[in-house]
């Protein structure tokens, strides 16, 4: 399998264990020569997101030993317009599980045997339990504030977790400067065989639904999800499966926004934010790493970025677990998003929000 480097398109053996291209472009891995969409290519045999296998770039078949059961996530109403998929359903009880098992699956396939990876929590959770599935050593660096719950879960798997002082993104630049050492980068922002597995939340829903919702709310921080999103929306509409993209919504935090300040500003490059502190500790990256690539993604698609009112975050939180949806803050704040997207632009049924975590992961 070939990587392309996303800056100058020179390709990389995908077994490299360099996180990025010489040039200091992140890789991507191309999507064109996967099979279009077709029913009968699910195997359905398979009771894991790797169903989906065909349309996924993986190395041979560690993922059969990797899975545990990850994806396949119900989709449940919250009211008449909207639908809640129900990703903290997982072996780590976090969407990141779905990239975890195709990254982790690929660093079996290349024999990785030790490796170091930053995260708000959720993402660094579900690497360490993938690593200590396939007995590599990790380590997990996160921010000072990280919910005592994910570093305790972390641990749990054996990872060593360093609580970084300082905000999300210097915890990165601190994680990266062991990657200049020589440490493997498990991480789920500069490998894009993550996004081969967060493809998945769109697959299944097809599948689950038989259609896409008109609209659909999707947390962005980094834009694990997003790309994956995108992505697999791209291979549905090539594929003519469907024949319009569904209404994609990006999601950021009223406190840490620099795709909406992107897009305000109609600037080139992500501006630099202010980061303030929010509850929404899993979006609140100000300096994404592949910043440059949703941002296109962003443009070419037409997504609108709302975000979520600071305020009204545990007040959904509370609805959200008046009904039965005990999520984490990041989770609530797609919720006030989605009500936030309403005043702005009007009623908006059949939506889908991901439940990307759960609440038993934060603290208050
Ligand atoms: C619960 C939750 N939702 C959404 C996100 C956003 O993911 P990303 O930063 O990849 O966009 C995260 C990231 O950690 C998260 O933990
Ligand atoms: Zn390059």
């Amino acid at each position: 399998m070939k990587f392309i480097c996303t800056q100058c398109g020179k390709a990389a053996d995908s077994a490299t264990m360099a996180c990025h291209c010489e040039c200091g472009g992140l890789f991507s891995l191309p999507q064109d020569h996967l099979p279009l969409w077709d029913k009968s290519l699910i195997d359905q045999k398979v009771w894991s997101l790797f169903r989906y296998h065909a349309f996924m770039n993986l190395d041979a078949d560690e993922w059969k030993f990797v899975s545990m059961g990850e994806g396949m996530t119900p989709i449940v109403p919250f009211n008449e317009d909207v639908l809640f998929k129900m990703d903290f359903m997982m072996p780590t009880l976090s969407f990141k599980d779905r990239g975890a098992a195709a990254l982790v699956s690929h660093m079996k396939a290349i024999g990785v045997k030790k490796c170091v990876q930053d995260s708000s929590g959720n993402a660094g959770v579900a690497v360490a339990a993938y690593c200590a599935r396939c007995g590599i050593e990790c380590e997990i660096y996160v921010p000072e504030g990280t919910s005592p719950n994910k570093i305790s879960m972390i641990e749990g798997f054996g990872a060593k977790a360093v609580v970084v002082p300082g905000s999300r993104d210097h915890c990165a630049d601190v994680c990266r400067s062991k990657v200049e050492e020589g440490a493997y980068y498990a991480n789920h922002v500069y490998n894009p065989y993550f996004y081969e597995g967060t493809k998945s939340y769109i697959y299944e829903t097809f599948e689950q639904l038989g259609r896409l919702p008109e609209n659909i709310f999707i947390e962005l921080g980094n834009g694990t999800l997003f790309i994956g999103a995108v992505l697999a929306v791209e291979h549905l509409l090539r594929s003519k499966a469907i024949d319009k993209a569904p209404n994609l919504i990006a999601v950021q935090s009223e406190n840490c926004a620099p795709f909406m300040e992107t897009v305000e500003q109609n600037a080139d490059h992500i501006v630099s934010v202010d980061v303030k502190p929010t509850l929404a500790e899993g979006i609140a990256i100000g300096k994404p790493a592949r910043g440059a690539e949703v941002l296109e993604m962003i443009r070419k698609h037409s997504i609108r970025v709302v975000t979520a009112p600071e305020a009204q975050i545990l007040e959904c939180r509370r609805q959200m677990a008046a009904k039965g949806f005990y999520v984490e803050h990041t989770t609530a704040a797609a919720l006030a998003a989605y009500y936030r997207y309403q005043e702005l632009y009007g009623p908006t049924h059949d939506a889908l929000i991901s439940l990307c975590g759960a609440g038993l992961k934060s603290e208050h």
